[in-house]
């Protein structure tokens, strides 16, 4: 079996992440909001629709924070129609469906009260205004004063709900986006945005949409960078909008090569403008695979429900969801806690149904490979992360969806230390499709001996898989030994570890 060593300095501590960058995204889409979170008719719903085993999964990872309403869908989300006793069914014109409007603000933030996380709320930058953006930071966050937040009282919600991020508009750059913006006016539009909002609550933390791309957001942040706290960036590498055609185990692995491409350019722009301290980057959607919502996005529209809305449900396929979501998933999470003095917060997209990593069905829930790699990334890698380094880092050979020969190292190891217990934890990623690989750990100063255990996200093969009566991908945790001197361990194949490690 081939090996490697991992050198830590558990002296060294080079970064602390923020714990915002295990969030998720939740979009009026599909069955994200209705038949997702809520859905009264459940036997799981509690009194106020809300479905509690959805609720106890997001729980169970902690969910630190949740983006919403788009996405897309906020581009032409009018907030005021959804508050309140009256409410009629909207048309939703991104998606092109009615959308009930019976979840809005106020059912949100109950669901983030139950889930226990902050809210982060997406404005309409498409066919809204900057008043409107304000009045919803007033609906949120006043107690009393103007027509807004007096409404919110009178629903029955007399304190404010404190509401302190928020973003300005999602992708408007894009074609796609409606209402999208040109790179000239939209500095001008996030500027006044976030004079207005400001003039409300001053204490709000304001990120507003961008993109890897110098134009946009040079002057963005020439217009309005003091303004902003966070500049927005998404990505999913597998895009399927239009073909729901699934790259394999090695074209996801060959993906792992461009995980901080983006984050390396914008951060590198927000350097080179002096803004790297004040500003930093929400990475506030992502995911392998992009969502699968082909005709509609363009403008050859289709026309029927078979061609634009029954194809959506084969984004629900659970087989789909394998080890090689769960490697990757683990990877970027990797890069994001490497890059955590540049990247502040990032979501998941999305929480639920669609690619998310839970997955809901009359009789309960599925929790997708990606679940349980938050699950072990959140309940057991530590904040601070450590100086340490692989000493041969290994490649394969991966072909990507393009027909490009990536080398992409085989372990991707990351070492941090848990505040609270002082642990030394790894994450330990074996990429390789079927071969074992050895891992030696040595501790530069200390610890001299102790004890571990290995957590492991494992399946019996890259295409393993849950669904309603399957379990093929599992989180086990396995028993502490004692060691000294070097602590060696085995990864199998496809596998996503954590190594916990006490004096
Ligand atoms: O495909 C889903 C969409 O992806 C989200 O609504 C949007 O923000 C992104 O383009």
């Amino acid at each position: 079996m081939k090996d490697d060593t991992f050198t830590v300095r558990p002296g060294r501590v080079m970064k602390r992440r923020s714990g915002l960058i295990y969030g998720q995204f939740i979009e009026h889409f599909h069955r994200q909001i209705y038949g997702g979170v809520i859905d009264p008719g459940s036997p799981f719903a509690d009194e106020d629709g809300f479905r509690t085993d959805v609720i106890d999964a997001m729980r169970k990872i902690r969910v630190p924070i949740l983006r919403w309403p788009g996405g897309c869908f906020v581009s032409s989300y009018h907030w005021k129609k959804a508050v309140g006793p009256e409410r009629t069914p909207v048309f939703d014109k991104s998606w092109r469906v009615e959308d009930p409007n019976l979840f809005g603000t106020d059912e949100y933030i109950a669901l983030c009260r139950r889930i226990g996380c902050e809210p982060y709320i997406c404005t309409n930058a498409g066919t809204g205004t900057p008043e409107e953006m304000s009045d919803w930071v007033e609906y949120c966050n006043l107690k009393d004063q103007g027509e807004y937040a007096r409404l919110r009282a009178l629903s029955g919600h007399s304190d404010p709900y404190g509401v302190r991020y928020w973003s300005i508009g999602n992708e408007n750059y894009g074609a796609w986006e409606l209402g999208a913006k040109g790179v000239g006016e939209w500095g001008r539009l996030v500027l006044e945005s976030a004079k207005l909002m400001r003039h409300v609550d001053p204490d709000v933390k304001l990120s507003a949409a961008a993109l890897p791309d110098l134009d946009w957001n040079v002057a963005l942040l020439k217009a309005c960078g003091e303004h902003l706290d966070w500049i927005s960036i998404h990505k999913y590498w597998n895009l399927m909008a239009q073909e729901n055609d699934f790259y394999t185990y090695e074209e996801s692995m060959a993906c792992t090569n461009d995980l901080d491409t983006d984050i390396n350019r914008v951060r590198g722009l927000l350097t080179a403008m002096g803004l790297e301290k004040k500003i930093r980057i929400a990475y506030d959607e992502w995911n392998l695979r992009g969502w699968h919502h082909p005709s509609v996005h363009t403008v050859r529209q289709g026309r029927t429900k078979e061609e634009y809305i029954i194809p959506r449900d084969k984004n629900d396929i659970n087989s789909d969801y394998t080890m090689a979501d769960a490697v990757f998933t683990a990877c970027f999470l990797n890069t994001l806690n490497r890059h955590s003095d540049a990247v502040a917060m990032a979501a998941f997209a999305p929480v639920v149904n669609t690619r998310g990593c839970i997955f809901t069905h009359p009789g309960g829930i599925v929790l997708r490979s990606t679940y349980h790699v938050f699950d072990l990334y959140v309940n057991h890698l530590g904040e601070e992360i450590l100086d340490g380094w692989l000493e041969a880092g290994e490649t394969m050979a991966a072909v990507s969806r393009g027909g490009r020969r990536e080398d992409v190292k085989v372990l991707d190891v990351l070492a941090c230390r848990r505040e609270g217990d002082d642990a030394i934890t790894m994450a330990a990623v074996n990429k390789h499709p079927d071969e074992n690989r050895a891992l030696s750990l040595r501790f530069e100063g200390g610890p001299a001996g102790g004890e571990y255990r290995v957590l492991s996200v494992t399946g019996d093969s890259t295409e393993s898989y849950n669904d309603v009566g399957i379990e093929g991908v599992k989180l086990t945790e396995g028993p502490w030994r004692a060691f000294e001197g070097t602590l060696c361990c085995e990864l199998p194949p496809h596998s996503v570890q954590v190594i916990e490690i006490r004096k």
